[in-house]
């Protein structure tokens, strides 16, 4: 099938057909919760604005939730903060109790778009008692590329836009504002990867003998990848 540039995402005047039938045959397919899935900095946040714009799911990144309960000083926070900043995950309880609450909100109710969850199989356990999951995408990326791309990633604060000082670079004007992760170091990332590896990997297995997995090529251009990623839900 033919796919779907970015930039028609969204704006109506100029969807062509292809673009209606792609975008159709996602809703059709996609009654339930998408969950993006795969090593830390293997383009989850990159490729979620898109999905969301396609599917009007929203977006739970449960790392995002995370860092804004330390940003607010919450006792949640305080509890997550130094599991993070260790590259460590977050224990179980903390996370589903988040995710119980917000799949209560109204906009949750069609599904949404997990990115960063689940993690674990008692995670994905848990979720399966109280969602339906749809489709999880699993964004294929060796660990050599990990590093450099955490490394090199900067956030704008303002729109929560990712970019890369290489691959993706911001424009001139935001630079100045662009911030980087306190976790987004070499030694955590490298930490990261063993938690993904040793706890998070599994899950893949897991979700592919319930026929639910789609797996994508994320050594691809941020472009290609998006479209592959519609193109296999769309089939699924
Ligand atoms: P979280 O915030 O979820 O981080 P993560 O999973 O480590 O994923 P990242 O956000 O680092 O990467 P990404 O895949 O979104 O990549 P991105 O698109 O930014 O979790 C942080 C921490 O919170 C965890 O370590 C844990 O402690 C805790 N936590 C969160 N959820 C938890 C859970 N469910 N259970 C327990 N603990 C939990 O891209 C990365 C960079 O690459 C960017 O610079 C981007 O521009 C670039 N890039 C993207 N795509 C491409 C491409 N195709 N080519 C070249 N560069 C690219």
């Amino acid at each position: 099938m033919e796919l779907i540039r970015p930039s028609l995402v969204g704006t109506k005047p100029t969807l062509n057909r292809v673009c209606l039938i792609t975008e159709a045959l996602l809703r059709r397919n996609m009654n339930g919760s998408i969950v993006l899935f795969g090593p830390p900095g293997a383009g989850k946040g990159t490729q979620a604005n898109r999905i969301v714009n396609l599917t009007s799911k929203p977006q739970v990144s449960t790392g995002d939730m995370l860092r804004a309960a330390i940003s607010d000083g919450s006792n949640l926070g305080v509890e997550a903060k130094s599991f993070m900043e260790a590259g460590e995950l977050v224990p179980d309880d903390v996370i589903l109790g988040l995710i119980s609450e917000r799949l209560k909100m109204e906009d949750a109710k069609d599904g949404v778009l997990f990115d960063g969850f689940p993690r674990t199989i008692a995670q994905a356990e848990e979720l399966d008692k109280i969602a339906i999951v749809s489709a999880v995408v699993s964004i294929e990326v060796p660990d050599d590329s990990i590093v450099t791309r955490i490394v090199g990633r900067r956030m704008d604060p303002e729109t929560g836009e990712i970019f890369h000082v290489n691959f993706n670079p911001a424009p001139e004007t935001i630079i100045h504002r662009l911030i980087q992760r306190k976790d987004d170091n070499e030694i955590t990332v490298r930490n990261r990867l063993k938690a993904y590896h040793e706890q998070t990997s599994p899950l893949a297995l897991w979700y592919e003998e319930k026929g639910i997995l789609v797996k994508v090529n994320g050594e691809q251009s941020i472009e290609e990848v998006g479209d592959e990623i519609i193109s296999k839900l769309s089939e699924l």
